[in-house]
């Protein structure tokens, strides 16, 4: 069955609810229990908010004409192609259709838009072209990519993402390389949050051998102060990118119902460091392998508390800008739907 996009799942959420998300981080409430748990919510995510730009991955693994990578995107596929003039083509696959759909590629990154109606992609991903710009995301090339399969909610694991107070707790080798405090939230326009955390003195990098393992350099025209910066970005809805001095990661979600979801997770480098013969990814990509699967375990648990009978949702810490702010814009995309079904009710009762 295909993708009904823009259609009227029926979303039951609470406007009070959605409004008390909205408020000031101080005041506000986090997301409704049902946004993790109740089916018809995931299915309007489906029909809506993946129906705009959604990440698909990096435009290097289309770059050959007739290259392609596919996603699954609710009950259809999204195939991905390599063009002959360079632009990736993208086509939605419901039931015996093949449906070109709208794509774009903005700082190295494959958007698709199955609504055919989002906004300007270069507004989507705003500022924070800038940054992936800065680390030469479009010129990276992958060495690896992991799948994993997390049995909880899509939002919950963008929400673990973008918070830090777990990480001494839960990532004691990450936390030994970067404190959780050292951050710095970024704000700018865009549909993404997120911020930067500083390496620790000592830590020349993100990756097994306490931060010394590798012999790589720095992306090319990294600014000295940048040496030492970690940025975590989550661009809205399903694309978590990790900008580190020596490589990027990608990881994109993809909803398989209320209480699972595939992650794909990718680490792209500078080419010309991926053709030295010393080349060696794994003390990254082993470092970063355990730390995902420490934070799978954490929201697996959330997502089991998040079902138990009485679940009530809690308050935001002050530490926690960056998941109010992804919250938020999930918010916001529910109460404008809850808000114009009104409109249209009132209408039709008038
Ligand atoms: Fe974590």
């Amino acid at each position: 069955m295909a993708i009904r996009i823009g259609s009227e799942a029926n979303l039951h959420l609470d406007p009070r609810e959605l409004a008390a998300t909205l408020q000031p981080l101080e005041r506000a409430t986090m997301l409704p229990p049902a946004a993790f748990a109740d089916p018809a919510v995931l299915d309007w995510e489906m029909e809506n908010v993946f129906a705009g730009w959604v990440c698909c991955g990096h435009a290097s693994s289309v770059s050959e004409p007739g290259s392609y990578l596919m996603r699954e995107l609710g009950r259809s596929r999204v195939f991905v192609i390599g063009g002959e003039a360079g632009e990736p083509r993208a086509f939605l696959n419901a039931c015996r259709h093949h449906d070109e759909v709208r794509s774009a590629v903005v700082g190295g990154l494959i958007l698709v838009d199955p609504s055919g109606e989002a906004p300007d992609p270069v507004e989507h991903v705003g500022e924070l072209a800038d940054l992936l710009e800065l680390y030469r995301l479009s010129s990276l090339l992958r060495a690896e990519a992991k799948t994993y399969e997390v049995d909880a909610n899509w939002k919950a694991i963008a929400e673990n993402y973008n918070e830090c107070l777990h990480c001494p707790g839960v990532h004691p080798e990450l936390n030994a390389l970067s404190d959780y405090r050292s951050g710095q939230t970024l704000d700018g326009p865009g549909a993404w949050c997120g911020g930067s955390m500083r390496l620790n003195e000592g830590a020349e990098m993100m990756g097994r051998g306490h931060g010394k393992a590798s012999s790589r350099p720095p992306i090319q025209g990294l600014p000295p102060e940048e040496l030492d910066a970690v940025y975590y970005f989550a661009l809205f809805p399903n694309a978590l990118v990790s900008l580190h001095p020596d490589y990027v990661m990608l990881h994109t979600l993809w909803p398989r119902a209320t209480d699972r979801t595939a992650v794909v997770c990718e680490w792209y480098f500078e080419p010309a460091t991926i053709a030295r013969t010393d080349f060696d990814p794994r003390d990254a990509v082993e470092f970063w392998d355990q730390v995902n699967r420490e934070d799978w375990r954490v929201c697996e648990l959330t997502q089991k508390g998040v079902r138990t009978r009485g679940y009530v949702a809690g308050r935001y810490s002050a530490q926690e800008n960056d998941v109010h702010a992804f919250d938020s814009m999930v918010a916001r995309s529910y109460l404008n739907a809850v808000n114009e079904r009104g409109q249209r009710g009132e209408e039709a009762v008038g």
